[in-house]
């Protein structure tokens, strides 16, 4: 890592700061501030943190304009063309991508962490029918701290191990009992002879009555986007783990809130805001009036899953998901449901427009995943879980980055103070 002098200089007064700045091994240089309020009396201000880099990392690098994304280097393209899911899980967590022993002793692990503790299901019970399915899994998610509170010491790398591949294990089968939950069907218990995916599916579609057929496109789908979406730098949800983390707060519930943070629309909760745009939007024909209102700087209105805070060319997984997204309509035969021809016409209108041309906004991978979702048969209120099931690898492998890095201190941002300045406290008869 090389290392310059930057120097910042308040014109005013004359004084000036000497900061160093750092180069990674690809990516922008930045500019180390943490002597700079010893220096200047200063803080640094970036609401949103579009400057900020928050913390070192070698997990997952993005360059927003060239549309590239790298797990451990190695580019997202040809690890949804060769790679699985499991592989991905073990790239993110390890750094290397693992020998076939590896490999196997890994997926191994996490076949046979899959089932959850019995009384852990009977939390679903005091979930009414229709609770959101990701208020459930975050809530039952940041009950395994009370599971697994005695055998989570964070200091103890094979505790922070097992913790790892619990929770990676674990979270299709939390996230398939809230499904059942909603749907009033028995919970479907793990089945460890099937791959994640392949498990995944069953844990949600399959019931005790009848038999059940995995469809290979399915299968296939499925893995591709628990990939896409396994990991993705310092995101929303990724930061909250690593803040909520870095107290020394037990993990489980850093993920539970992690996952509160993926729920949000501008975040996570996207995939599921597209189905629901796209029924409010109705027809083709209300196209144009929908685009208008979100060019609109009164309304509030937006075009969900089109924008990124990153990417300003192109969304590299949104171009991989693309042609899955069309892959699986045409095999599954969903290619007449209205709902998504009116998708491929509103991306078409969206990617013409000036406004949306001019701002770099380009559908990104949530435009497409729901739309997968939908013609796979799950229902939109689990959209934002599948994000949640595939990221958990991430957010896990940016917690044990954090607790094993000698320069991690508790995350506390400070602050542009505008309230009042002090003043003397008022007897209520005074006011
Ligand atoms: N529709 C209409 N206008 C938009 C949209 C949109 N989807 N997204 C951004 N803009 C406009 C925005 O009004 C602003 O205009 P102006 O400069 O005139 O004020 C400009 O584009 C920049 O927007 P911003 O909100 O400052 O950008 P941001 O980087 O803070 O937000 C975003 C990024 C993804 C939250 C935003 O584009 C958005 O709300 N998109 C819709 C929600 C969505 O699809 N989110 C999923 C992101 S991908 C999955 C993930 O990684 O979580």
């Amino acid at each position: 890592m090389s290392e310059k002098i930057f120097t910042l200089k308040d014109n005013t007064t004359g004084v000036a700061a000497e900061l160093q700045s750092h180069e990674g091994t690809l990516g922008p240089e930045v500019i180390d501030v943490r002597k700079l309020y010893a220096q200047t009396g200063k803080f640094t201000f970036d609401p949103g943190f579009a400057s900020t880099a928050s913390c070192k990392s070698a997990i997952t690098f993005i360059d927003g304009d060239e549309g590239v994304l790298l797990y451990r280097g190695y580019p997202v393209e040809q690890l949804a063309a060769k790679s699985s899911f499991i592989e991905v899980c073990y790239l993110l967590l390890y750094g290397e991508l693992p020998t076939q022993v590896e490999l196997d002793k890994f997926d191994n692990s996490i076949r046979t962490h899959t089932m959850i503790n019995e009384t852990m299901l009977r939390l679903f019970n005091g979930f009414h029918h229709d609770a959101h399915p990701m208020a459930m899994v975050s809530g039952v998610v940041g009950s395994m701290s009370a599971f697994y509170h005695d055998t989570m010491d964070i200091q103890n790398a094979r505790h922070r191990e097992i913790f790892s591949h619990r929770i990676v294990a674990k979270l299709p089968t939390i996230a398939a009992a809230a499904y059942k939950h909603t749907l009033g069907q028995p919970f479907m218990y793990p089945r460890n002879d099937l791959d994640y995916s392949s498990n995944l599916l069953n844990m949600f579609f399959s019931v005790p009555a009848e038999d059940f057929e995995l469809d290979p496109v399915a299968v296939e789908a499925i893995d591709l986007l628990l990939i896409l979406h396994a990991d993705h730098e310092q995101n929303c949800s990724t930061s909250t783990v690593r803040l909520a983390g870095s107290s020394g707060a037990n993990p489980y519930s850093a993920i539970a809130a992690g996952i509160s943070a993926l729920w949000g629309p501008a975040h996570g909760g996207a995939n599921e805001a597209v189905l629901n745009m796209l029924e409010k939007i109705g027809s083709v024909k209300n196209i144009n009036k929908y685009v208008a209102k979100a060019k609109d700087k009164d309304d509030a209105f937006r075009l969900m899953g089109f924008g990124h805070r990153v990417y300003k060319n192109f969304d590299p997984r949104a171009t991989i998901i693309r042609d899955m997204c069309h892959k699986v309509l045409e095999k599954l035969g969903r290619k007449d449901d209205p709902l998504f021809e009116l998708a491929l016409e509103l991306e078409q209108v969206a990617l013409k427009d000036d406004y949306f041309v001019e701002k770099k906004l380009y559908p990104n991978v949530d435009f497409y995943s729901g739309i997968i979702y939908r013609a796979l048969g799950i229902h939109p209120s689990m959209f934002t879980v599948m994000f949640a099931i595939a990221r958990t690898v991430g957010w896990v492998s940016h917690w044990q980055e954090m607790i094993t890095d000698a320069e991690h201190r508790i995350g506390r941002p400070r602050q542009l103070y505008t309230g009042p300045e002090n003043r003397d406290y008022l007897d209520v008869a005074k006011r």
